[in-house]
């Protein structure tokens, strides 16, 4: 992530801070699986946002770094959780962790990256075990309300809608929330925090228009993965109300991405998912309005026109 020169040396301590929690295992396995997808890559995006909303306050505290490698963590293993649960075999370009080690190994290494996300947040002190916590709480009813939806193109557009605000947008929140409450930015605290969710929003609509629309180089991801599992999400199930065609396939058991896409395109899906991505981002700028303008703010505004810019 290119960015000013602060946040490219806040991200370094933020990379030793995660290898070395993820890593400190005495069980070589551990380790390994740990810090498989660490590894592997990843946009590193909630920490950044940790670091970069600190600087509303009193930046360059152990707190915030603490925080910021905390929410990595966090998000990790929700990945290693959820790619079991969508029975994906690609992750940041590299084999996920249950196809290379199992089941097993990835249900109990998604655990110890939550435990290890604990242990950085308790040693950060003060609010972060409290926000981090909340926000890994919503993410798990936003993956239970999707995983009892699968399978169900008749699903309703505003059900999706909560779901990504509990399974995306808290934990996005929650990086905002995290560097205003350690670098003591009271005052900005909320404002932060709603630009957090609006960008969580547009990021997790533009993620599955991507599995439908984007390039797997680019990516990293295979697409399809979400039609393949039953994962009806915004463009299908905006498409869904208006292009019968589309749910008779789908019950006829297509999950064909080459023969659904035309009418993902026909029933408007597609158009009216961009469209609700960029009005999340026009909220998430909004909400940075009555910031001051300064390096800070710039990137902040950046980085959901960078989300935008991937379609
Ligand atoms: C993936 O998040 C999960 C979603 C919320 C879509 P990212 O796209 O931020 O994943 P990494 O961390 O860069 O791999
Ligand atoms: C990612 O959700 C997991 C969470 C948000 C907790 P998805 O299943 O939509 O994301 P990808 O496409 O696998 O990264
Ligand atoms: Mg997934
Ligand atoms: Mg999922």
């Amino acid at each position: 992530m290119i960015g000013p020169s602060w946040l490219v040396e806040d991200m370094l301590r933020v990379e030793q801070l995660l290898l070395s929690a993820a890593g400190s295992s005495e069980v070589p396995l551990v380790g390994e699986a740990s810090t498989h997808l660490i590894k592997a890559g990843g946009k590193r995006l909630r920490p950044a946002l940790v670091m970069i909303t600190a600087r509303a306050g009193e930046p360059g505290g152990t707190e915030t770094d603490l925080a910021a490698a905390a929410i990595e963590l966090v998000h990790l293993a929700t990945l290693y959780h959820d790619d079991v649960i969508d029975e994906t075999d690609t992750r940041r370009g590299a084999p996920t962790v249950h196809s290379k080690w199992g089941l097993e190994v990835a249900v109990l290494a998604g655990d110890y990256l939550f435990a290890k996300g604990c242990v950085l947040a308790a040693d950060a002190g003060g609010e972060v075990t409290g926000i981090l916590s909340r926000a890994i709480a919503e993410v798990c009813e936003g993956q239970i309300i999707e995983t009892t939806a699968v399978g169900d193109p008749r699903r309703s557009p505003d059900d999706y809608r909560r779901t990504i605000e509990l399974k995306t947008a808290a934990l996005f929140g929650a990086g905002c929330e995290l560097g205003a409450a350690t670098s003591g930015a009271l005052e900005q605290r909320e404002p932060l925090r709603t630009y957090g969710r609006n960008l969580g929003l547009a990021f997790q609509i533009v993620d599955d228009l991507l599995d439908l629309v984007g390039d797997p180089e680019i990516t990293g991801k295979v697409p399809g993965t979400d039609l393949k599992e039953g994962v009806f999400t915004l463009p299908v199930l905006i498409a869904a109300e208006r292009e019968p065609l589309l749910v008779e396939r789908i019950v006829a058991g297509s999950r064909d991405l080459s023969e659904l896409l035309p009418l993902l395109h026909s029933g408007g899906g597609i158009e009216g998912a961009v469209a609700e991505a960029r009005t999340h981002v026009g909220a998430a700028l909004a909400a940075l309005e009555p910031l001051p303008d300064a390096d800070w703010t710039d990137a902040l505004r950046s980085i959901p026109e960078g989300v935008l810019a991937q379609l």
